[in-house]
């Protein structure tokens, strides 16, 4: 379905990627104030930095088949340029002789942190290249300006797990300028998923600005929603530490019933977790933005059987373990 090979990936290296990830509850909720649960997948995006003599900023995404000088006047980008432009104003390199070269792992549009992953590589190259001594959270903190604009309203989930590849527990700050609340989330063991793959692409911010719109007209409906949603994902988190899949799995499930609620799922995504639970597994539900992009699957028992069937309809499955 057009989406590239992701069964076989590079090995990770921490100081010079952004890692993709899953949401296992609480996405969109989590833009409205709601806690969500993320983790990294073994896909990231790597970038580097070269100098040229070349007068510009000049961009490389081979993969994807993009390739641009970034315009020095912020209000001449287009869409594409705008997100990662801002990384070049804020580190105050936009007037240098560059190359950056980026290769995603992380397939695109797909639900999976592939924009926030691509910012966190971008801002690690340059960081390494030019040895700005960036910390994380500031890292983490310009990887967000990069996703409020490439998501509208971001909630800050993806770039902080793109940026410290751990499993979180996450709460966006209630004021702007405040922390959001980070909590790292210790597993007994890990926990095995199937991911679907839809190869469907959907923007967030689409999905995002839908369930607003939506919102917009009917605040207490929504609010609602995203309270259950947010009971459902603290309960997760306790079943995570007691390690009860079975427990976990029904909030999964409960959950997928909410996101659908919300109208963010789509026909493939409907099917893919159907596949999953006639398979065996204890849950499936949409992660991350959803209008298509990828599911996950809680398969302790029949995790092959469940990829398999996944791959036989015609979709990318791949077997993580997380925590
Ligand atoms: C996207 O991975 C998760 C959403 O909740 C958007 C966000 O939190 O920024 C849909």
């Amino acid at each position: 379905r057009g989406v590239p090979d992701v069964t076989e990936q590079p090995a990770v290296d921490h100081r010079a990627c952004g890692h993709g990830k899953i949401i296992l509850l609480g996405e969109h909720a989590v833009v409205y104030g709601s806690h969500a649960i993320a983790a990294p997948v073994p896909l990231a995006v790597r970038a580097v930095a070269q100098d040229t003599k070349s007068g510009g900023v000049d961009m490389f995404i081979p993969r994807w088949g993009v390739e641009y000088r970034l315009h020095r006047d912020p209000a001449h980008r287009d869409s594409f340029q705008r997100s990662l432009g801002i990384i070049f104003d804020t580190l105050e390199l936009t007037e240098r002789s560059m190359r950056i070269e980026v290769f995603p792992n992380v397939p695109r549009a797909m639900g999976l942190g592939g924009s926030a992953a691509m910012a966190v590589a971008v801002i690690r190259a340059l960081d390494q290249h030019y040895k700005l001594g960036l910390s994380d959270e500031e890292i983490n903190a310009l990887a967000f300006r990069c996703e409020e604009v490439a998501h509208g309203s971001a909630s800050g989930i993806d770039n902080t797990v793109a940026t410290y590849g751990k499993p979180l527990l996450y709460k966006r700050a209630s004021k702007k300028g405040e922390a959001p609340m980070v909590r790292e989330l210790q597993l007994p063991k890990r926990i095995p998923l199937v991911i679907g793959i839809s190869g469907k692409e959907s923007l967030t911010a689409v999905t995002v600005g839908k369930v607003r719109s939506a919102w917009q007209r009917n605040p207490a409906l929504y609010d609602g929603i995203f309270q259950q949603i947010d009971g459902l994902t603290l309960q997760a988190m306790e079943a995570m530490q007691q390690y009860d899949l079975e427990r976990l799995g029904d909030l999964m499930n409960i959950c997928h019933g909410l996101l659908n609620a919300l109208r963010v799922s789509s026909w493939e995504v409907e099917e893919l977790v159907q596949i999953a639970r006639e398979h065996g597994a204890l849950g499936a539900k949409l992660t991350g933005g959803g209008g298509g992009g990828s599911i996950v699957a809680l398969c302790p028992q029949n995790r092959e059987k469940v990829a398999a069937a996944m791959r036989d309809a015609g979709y990318q499955a791949m077997e993580v373990d997380i925590g």
